[in-house]
């Protein structure tokens, strides 16, 4: 016992040494540090020093170099060379191998200034880098970040299917985090909190491990990979858990189904609780769709047929068949089969016609005939069904749904002078999400929209140059998150996306 406090008290020393020379980047990333960038914004430069960062990648430096050389609005690039590194300079909080295998990679990622991993927010983190993903055995690489994320986001998901974030791996040594918010929390099936941070079940958790690895695979063809460690028992898990959830409230007899999932928290805010004893508003069963107690801002569904959930789920489900056909038939058409009965459902159930706007796609549906017509900004939405790879964004339908969710018909659509863009109660009626522009722009053909979403991303971050959660549409100064990787490598892939899709519209200047 005091050989080992001992060496706890060394090991917990040579931390605080390396880390007193690097700042805490909460308050590095709430200050201005210079040199500002040159346009009528000044936008701080917010890059940790090169020994701070925690994952270096020549590949990024470069394309950073590449895009100065494009993108000739100087503020403009500023926003981009402080945010496309972020998750790199500041989110790669631990990267090693497990203890039960020292060839299985795991990478733990973090969300920003909360020391836990999402597995939404991790998928989407490591989906910036895509453009430059390559096959690589190499464990400086980013083919090795992405490993590590599956494997970790396998072991997180065999454990705690119905969890959203996670802790650090004991391998790693970092304690675990405690979550104030989640001390009241009841919730089925238990957990343990020295490894799970929080269980909210949202079906975009486990849809974002089958992106992942889908991107993965996209751009490495490495199947191989995906047979080695446990892969192939999370999908296993991920298509039990969902199958679990295609359960309606009621039994044909009419007597009530046991809900697989429960949740209920003391809070004075009804977006953090279930209804019902925790099992939620009632869902019709049969419709093929798989319920969603929670949305990807981790607010409670008000119907849990939460179809953009669905429509990632869909389209992931049968993309990462076809990794699985390289090692078990019978599983790949299984996802195959279940990734056709979501869409069926999406198509049949999700649909409605809006009196002004024509077909669109709800929001949630309870399967009764109950619908939810609003959009979130967060990812998945539906404004980004396109991104979702789920259908393109000339569909019709689409279109219609766009229209309604950029327009005041959205309950949470806000506007001002200082941004218009899609909020969500998680931060509550005022405040538009710059995430939810990025969407717009990596969603959109028109390059008059693509402007005015630039200038508006590009004139409402505070001079601090980094993408925030939310900020106040009357009121630039009034914003969330100082440090929300998710939403800051967003905005690098829509305007790397832009270099190839558009590179004439990054010569506009914002003043
Ligand atoms: C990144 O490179 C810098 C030197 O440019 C070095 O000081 C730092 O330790 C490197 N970071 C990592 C995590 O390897
Ligand atoms: C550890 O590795 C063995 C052999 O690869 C595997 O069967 C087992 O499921 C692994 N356990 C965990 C917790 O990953
Ligand atoms: C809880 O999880 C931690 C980390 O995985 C583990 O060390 C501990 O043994 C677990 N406790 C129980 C009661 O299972
Ligand atoms: C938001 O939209 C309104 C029109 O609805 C427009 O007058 C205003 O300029 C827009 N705000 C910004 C920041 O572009």
């Amino acid at each position: 016992m005091p050989l080992l406090f001992l060496l706890f008290a060394c090991l917990s020393g040579i931390f605080q040494t390396a880390s007193a020379q690097c700042p805490d980047y909460s308050s590095y990333s709430m200050a201005t540090h210079e040199p500002l960038s040159a346009g009528k914004y000044q936008l701080s430069y917010q890059r940790p020093t090169a020994e701070c960062r925690k994952f270096n990648l020549s590949d990024v430096e470069v394309t950073i170099q590449e895009m100065k050389e494009v993108v000739k609005d100087p503020d403009l690039f500023r926003l981009f060379e402080n945010a496309f590194p972020n998750t790199l300079d500041t989110t790669v909080t631990w990267k090693g191998y497990s203890s039960n295998d020292s060839a299985e990679e795991l990478t733990f990622i973090t969300t920003g200034d909360i020391v836990a991993m999402w597995l939404r927010d991790s998928a989407n983190q490591m989906r910036s880098y895509k453009s430059l993903l390559k096959a690589s055995d190499s464990p400086d690489s980013l083919a090795s970040l992405f490993r590590g994320a599956i494997n970790l986001q396998a072991r997180y998901i065999l454990r705690n299917p119905y969890c959203n974030a996670f802790q650090a791996p004991t391998e790693s040594g970092l304690p675990p985090e405690n979550n104030g918010y989640a001390d009241t929390d009841q919730v089925k099936p238990p957990f343990n909190t020295s490894f799970v941070f929080e269980c909210k079940y949202e079906l975009d958790s486990i849809s974002a491990f089958l992106q992942l690895s889908f991107d993965y695979y996209d751009k490495t063809q490495d199947a191989d990979f995906f047979g080695k460690f446990q892969w192939i028992n999370a999908v296993q898990t991920v298509l039990d858990t969902a199958e679990d959830l295609l359960i309606g409230t009621y039994a044909d007899d009419g007597s009530v189904n046991e809900s697989p999932y429960t949740f209920q928290r003391q809070s004075t805010s009804a977006t953090e609780t279930l209804t019902n004893s925790g099992a939620g508003n009632p869902v019709k069963g049969g419709t093929g769709l798989v319920r969603s107690a929670f949305r990807p801002s981790d607010d409670s569904t008000i119907y849990q047929l939460f179809i953009p959930a669905n429509m990632q789920f869909s389209s992931y489900l049968g993309r990462c068949a076809e990794i699985m056909q390289a090692h078990d038939a019978e599983l790949a058409q299984r996802m195959s089969d279940f990734a056709s009965s979501v869409r069926d459902g999406i198509e049949t159930y999700g649909k409605v016609q809006h009196a002004v706007l024509g077909e669109i796609y709800a929001y949630e549906v309870d399967g009764f005939g109950s619908s939810n017509l609003m959009d979130d900004a967060n990812v998945p939405s539906l404004l980004s069904a396109p991104i979702l790879d789920y259908l393109d964004a000339a569909d019709e339908t689409y279109q219609n749904t766009r229209k309604f969710v950029l327009s005041t018909w959205n309950p949470y659509y806000m506007h001002g002078p200082v941004l218009n863009g899609t909020g969500g109660p998680h931060v509550g009626p005022g405040k538009a999400w710059p995430m939810s522009i990025i969407t717009s722009l990596l969603t959109s053909d028109d390059d008059s929209e693509i402007v005015a979403g630039l200038q508006m991303l590009v004139s409402s971050t505070d001079g601090l140059g980094l993408i925030h959660e939310s900020v106040d549409t009357f009121d630039a100064s009034q914003w969330t998150r100082e440090w929300f990787s998710w939403a800051n490598g967003l905005f690098g892939e829509m305007l790397l996306g832009l270099k190839d899709r558009k590179p004439y519209l990054l010569a506009t200047s914002f003043q």
